[in-house]
């Protein structure tokens, strides 16, 4: 099954959370924070030491340097987290070694997106990544 966006989708995402995700109060649509506490953070950490996952300032770290344009990381993040896939991975491979291939967190397109420009933009320039544990 291949994933797809719709643009229409895209573009409608804060009417579509106001009418269907949120609809007693609209002001309470996540914020790519709130949705990383919800459903990212049992395994990633913001920052070193690791849980179960990459930290999030090293996902960030190599996605900035797979990718030039914001959009197209953006995509591939939310891509990735629809459906995992080793292939997919912009990652160094002992990540997967080490701590098993993701799997796969149910959002919607609009909170996907907004989780995934969260992460983009949570890039340390600062971060360097630790050498990688003997596997
Ligand atoms: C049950 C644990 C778990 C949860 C929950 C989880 N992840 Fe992960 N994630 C992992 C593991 C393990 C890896 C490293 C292996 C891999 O890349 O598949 C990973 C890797 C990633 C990667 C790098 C993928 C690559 O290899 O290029 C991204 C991006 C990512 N996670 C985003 C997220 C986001 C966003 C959420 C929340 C919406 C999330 N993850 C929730 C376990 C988790």
């Amino acid at each position: 099954m291949t994933f797809r966006f719709s643009p229409a989708v895209l573009i409608g995402c804060a009417v579509v959370s106001f009418a269907t995700a949120y609809p007693a109060n609209a002001s309470a649509k996540p914020t790519g924070q709130e949705l990383y506490e919800r459903h990212c953070s049992e395994c990633h950490s913001m920052k070193p030491p690791p849980k179960s996952a990459p930290p999030i300032v090293g996902l960030s770290h190599f996605y900035h340097q797979a990718f030039d344009d914001r959009e197209a990381g953006v995509r591939h993040i939310m891509e990735f987290v629809a459906k995992p896939e080793a292939k997919k991975s912009k990652l160094r491979p002992p990540a997967i070694s080490r701590f098993g291939l993701m799997p796969a967190v149910e959002l919607s397109e609009c909170d996907l997106r907004t989780v995934s420009e969260w992460l983009w933009d949570s890039y340390d320039p600062k971060f360097q990544p630790p050498d990688c544990p003997p596997q």
